[in-house]
């Protein structure tokens, strides 16, 4: 073991993300150690081993770090009243949204930022090791400017959702709005950002106008995400495969077709489960798009609106009880799902090469996720082989 290195030891259970490695489909290997040099995984070893810095994982179970692929953690304001106005029988509408932009624009960077980095930190508490971040409460230059800055403290991973909704300025104008996203909010972001998404849903933007923003995206060498098929069928799943998508995003209402064309074309679906319990929707179909041969995601989506939580425990426990997901899929797509949803080869799993993200859970194995819901898990977090969350005492 060389210099700078992390041994994690005494891992009862260590999900390995890479079935080459173990049993089964999460490549399971019990009784390891894990040993970190310069931030990157580089052995699985039998229990034993030394190491500069050392954590006893003393029987517990070990997972690759979530990495949760669809957040807005960047706003201001709340939104509770409009929860509670919900479960009390006043549907979900995307207008919602406006009222966090009026928060959001007049919010200092500083305050942003300082509740973006909170819900990071509570993010992380709960084992997500990386996330994306999205803009889009700021809906024009001066503001998405300062979301974008924000957001690009907390990831690699930033998003520009400048056509989340037509903000006031432009209402009736929507083709305008478009016109703006595609020739001032795209190229003004991209340089600090990897994709761009779009908001493809009746009361947000229609196939054509959500086409627009998607190629404005591309030209300016971004990677392509949408929101697709959230509040019912849509064209946003059929674009996103189209248009070679990395990910479509909620899918809460697909048909055979939309299922064919996102297994055709490799499109990840990012299903948002939190959301579709606060707004009180139907689950997706899991079963059936896996049966389809789509690659499936989990992911937070946390929001003021419609998913104000980080916890990919959570999304983990609401795929297997409502979407019939068995435990194994739903860790792997709350792993290995939100990577590939980010076309990350990096993160999501613990094969030698692979970042050290790590999280130690205060289990015996990662079934105790779905198992045991609504219960903190998260013993320890290993974050490029740095110890961010330390052994809880
Ligand atoms: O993914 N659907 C669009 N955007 C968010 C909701 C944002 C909000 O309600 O503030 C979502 O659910």
């Amino acid at each position: 073991v060389g210099v700078s290195a992390l041994v994690v030891d005494g891992i009862g259970m260590l999900v390995t993300g890479d079935p080459t490695l173990g049993d089964g489909p999460l490549g399971v290997v019990r009784d390891a150690a894990m040993v970190i040099e310069h931030g990157r995984v580089v052995a699985v070893a039998r229990s034993g081993v030394a190491g500069d810095e050392r954590i006893d994982a003393d029987g517990r179970c070990v997972i690759p770090g979530f990495v949760d692929s669809h957040t807005h953690l960047v706003f201001a304001g709340d939104r509770s009243e409009e929860f509670a106005a919900r479960m009390a029988g006043r549907p979900y509408e995307a207008g919602g949204i406006l009222d966090t932009v009026v928060a959001t624009r007049a919010a200092s960077f500083g305050a942003l930022r300082a509740g973006a980095t909170g819900r990071r930190a509570e993010a992380r508490a709960g084992g997500t090791t990386h996330l994306e971040v999205k803009t889009g409460y700021g809906l024009a230059l001066e503001p998405e400017r300062r979301c974008c800055a924000v957001a690009r403290e907390l990831t690699d991973d930033v998003t520009l959702l400048g056509a989340h909704v037509v903000p006031p300025e432009f209402a009736g104008r929507a083709d305008d709005y478009v016109r703006h996203v595609c020739d001032v909010l795209v190229p003004d972001g991209a340089p600090s950002a990897r994709w761009v998404d779009v908001f493809c849903e009746r009361g947000a933007f229609d196939a054509d106008q959500s086409r627009a923003v998607l190629e404005a995206g591309r030209a300016a060498g971004l990677g392509l995400r949408v929101h697709a098929n959230q509040l019912g069928s849509g064209p946003g799943a059929q674009l996103a495969a189209a248009m070679g998508a990395a990910s479509a995003d909620h899918c809460t209402h697909l048909d055979d077709v939309d299922r064919d064309a996102l297994a055709a074309s490799g499109t990840v679906a990012t299903f948002l489960p939190a959301a579709d319990f606060s707004t009180r929707q139907p689950y997706p179909d899991a079963r059936r798009a896996i049966g389809a041969g789509v690659t499936v995601a989990l992911a937070t989506n946390c929001n003021p609106g419609s998913s104000y939580t980080t916890s990919m425990a959570l999304c983990i426990a609401l795929a297997v009880r409502e979407m019939h997901m068995t435990v194994d899929e739903a860790v792997a797509a709350a792993t290995l799902g939100g990577a590939r949803a980010l076309r990350r080869t990096d993160i999501g799993h613990l094969t030698p090469g692979a970042r050290g993200d790590l999280v130690v859970l205060d289990a015996p194995s990662h079934v105790h996720l779905a198992y045991r819901p609504g219960v903190p898990l998260v013993h320890a977090v290993v974050e490029g082989g740095a110890v961010v969350i330390a052994p809880r005492g």
